[in-house]
């Protein structure tokens, strides 16, 4: 069974790089990801004063969210920083307070730019509000992407081989591993919670 993975582009310009990748990085594990780019292009700004009355637009974002295994970011850089449309769907996606949409899921951050830092800074502000919407965020390889240009996809929008290339593919297998542990994992857990629980009522009934 394929991981559900909504992928959030911080980008709305038509052409964006940032959209070619995140294609590009899902054509590499499509056997056991299935990944859709949820729009984001018509949130409307967060406003608490909403939260009792949200915005249609704003419960399709969340229960697209909510239906998803892990969550990748794909986003530029702005001055330095996290683009406002991206933040703002984050700070949707967050609440109401105690009902987050991002609590637990696993997720991975890749920043592309043409410029040669590879958006360092907005991967790191995005790093930051994962850490406190409790999301486990892959570590490595960290995707910093720089010097990407149009030239650097084919016509079938796959990244033509090179250093990118290999880098981008060793992170889409390590996006699939990270989700799949996680989730593995939790089923673990539950399962021997499970069993202790029987072995309990197993014991009081002796
Ligand atoms: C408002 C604005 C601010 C930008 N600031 C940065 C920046 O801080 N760092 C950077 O590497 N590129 C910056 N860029 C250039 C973007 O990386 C470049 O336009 C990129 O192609 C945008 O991503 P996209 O192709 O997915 O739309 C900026 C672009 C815009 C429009």
């Amino acid at each position: 069974m394929a991981y559900k993975i909504a992928i959030i582009v911080g980008s709305l310009r038509e052409a964006s790089l940032n959209r070619k990748m995140a294609r590009a990085i899902c054509k590499i594990r499509d056997d056991n990801l299935d990944c859709s780019i949820v729009e984001i292009g018509e949130l409307p700004l967060y406003n608490q004063d909403l939260d009792g009355n949200p915005p249609e637009q704003w419960l399709r974002f969340r229960d697209q969210v909510a239906a998803a295994d892990g969550v990748l970011f794909v986003s530029p850089e702005y001055n330095r920083g996290i683009p406002g449309v991206l933040k703002n769907a984050i700070d949707v996606g967050s609440r109401p307070y105690g009902q987050s949409v991002f609590d637990k899921k696993p997720a991975a951050i890749v920043t592309v730019s043409p410029g040669a830092i590879g958006g360092f800074g907005a991967n790191h502000q995005i790093r930051q509000s994962c850490v406190f919407l409790n999301m486990p965020v892959m570590q490595q390889p960290e995707a910093y992407l720089g010097h990407v240009t149009e030239d650097s996809f084919d016509e079938s929008g796959s990244l033509k081989a090179g250093p990118l290339g290999q880098l981008v593919a060793s992170l889409a297998h390590a996006f699939h591993d990270w989700v799949d542990m996680i989730h593995r994992s939790r089923q673990l857990l539950a399962d021997d919670a499970a069993h202790a629980a029987q072995a309990a009522k197993t014991k009081e009934h002796a």
